[in-house]
Order: structure tokens, then sequence, then C-alpha cells
């Protein structure tokens, strides 16, 4: 398995990839939902404000993970992990967590110094995240489910309480997401 930086030219695998991966999961809806959300990112986000992360097998593509740019008005430069997908019959094999590793690996090179995601803890746990409170790391928008924030550090140690307020892309910027 190797895991890479996208290629735009991908897009189209990657979109499928997301769609029928969401669609064995949690149905054919949820999976064009994230299907579009994915399209949405990769068509609208800025170069520099995205990552997409792709782990294939025989040049296929069997998994992908996105992170996009989070701002503060700290400035502390943030990054948010959101989607990622491991095709079905790949699920369980650890190409979910190599594909963060590796992601983290390169944010922390890029400079970033704090990764954030919403999601399971107990998944997200296996790979450094922690659950944060929003008075530590404020969210864009109201939570619906406040114990999936999780964040850790790049940079080591604890994470220091963020003031002011956070934004997140435009493709993220719709409230039902949260
Ligand atoms: C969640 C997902 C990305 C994990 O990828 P993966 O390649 O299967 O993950 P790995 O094989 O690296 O790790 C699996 C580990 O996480 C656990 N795990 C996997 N999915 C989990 C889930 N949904 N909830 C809790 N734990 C989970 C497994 O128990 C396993 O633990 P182990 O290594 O101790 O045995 C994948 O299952 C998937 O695409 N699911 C459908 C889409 C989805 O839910 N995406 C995440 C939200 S954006």
């Amino acid at each position: 398995m190797k895991v890479s930086k996208y290629n735009p030219s991908n897009a189209d695998e990657i979109e499928q990839l997301f769609i029928k991966t969401f669609s064995d999961s949690e149905g054919r809806s949820e999976g064009e939902v994230i299907g579009s959300l994915v399209r949405d990112i990769m068509d609208t986000t800025k170069a520099n404000d995205l990552y997409c992360f792709i782990a294939s097998e025989n040049d296929q593509i069997i998994g992908g993970v996105f992170f996009t740019k989070m701002i503060f008005e700290s400035g502390v430069n943030a990054f948010i992990l959101s989607p990622m997908a491991t095709v079905t019959d790949h699920q369980g094999k650890g190409v979910g967590q190599k594909l963060i590793n590796f992601a983290l690996k390169t944010l922390k090179e890029d400079g970033v110094e704090l990764a954030i995601t919403y999601g399971d803890p107990d998944f997200y746990s296996k790979v450094g995240f922690g659950i944060v409170a929003e008075n530590v790391v404020p969210a864009p928008s109201k939570l619906s489910c406040p114990e999936g924030w999780l964040a850790q550090s790049l940079v080591g140690g604890e994470i220091e309480p963020i003031t002011g307020k956070s934004h997140c892309v435009e493709a993220f910027n719709k409230p039902e997401i949260w």
C-alpha cells in the first residue's frame, strides 16, 4: 500500500470512493451527501488551505483523508481532518491509521501547530487525538455532538486555550454539518 498527496486529476475517483464507502456504512443518501461535500472541498478550497492524502494499492485508491484550514483570530496554524474513508473491504487493516499518521507528519513538517477533527473518539484516539472543550479550541459553529470535538498539538505539550472565534473553509460553512 502506498500513501501520497492527491493529484487533482484523481478527483472523480476520490469522490466515488467517498460515495461508495459512506453508502455502504450509512446508506445511499448519506453517501451522496458526503460525495458532494468532498466535491465541494476539492472545487472550492484554495490549494494552500487544503491537504488530501490517498492510500493506493494496485493503482486503485483504497482510502482518502482531507484536511482543511481553520482560521483562528489568535493566528494559530491549524487544520481540521474531515472527512476520511477507507473502502469497505479494506477496513480494519490499518489503512486509516497509516493515512492519518502520514498526514500528521507532513502537516507538522509544514509548520502546522494544531490538528483538529470532529468524529469518533474511539477511533481518532488511536492516532493521538483527544477530546477538547470548545472554550479551549473554539468551534466554527454550534456543535451538535461536543464529545466528538477532538484535537492534538503537533508541537508538543498541552493545547493552550485559544481565544476568539474560528472560521472554517467555505465547503464546511453550513450549520447542519456541525
Ligand atoms: C473509520 C474508517 C476511516 C477507519 O479506517 P480503517 O482503515 O478501517 O481504520 P484502521 O484499520 O486503521 O483502524 C481500525 C481501528 O479503528 C477501529 N475503528 C474503525 N472504525 C471505527 C469506528 N467507526 N468506530 C470506532 N472504532 C473504529 C477498529 O476497531 C480498529 O481498531 P484496532 O486497530 O485496535 O483493531 C473506516 O472504517 C471508514 O471509512 N468508515 C466509513 C466512513 C467513516 O465512518 N469515516 C469516518 C468519519 S469521516
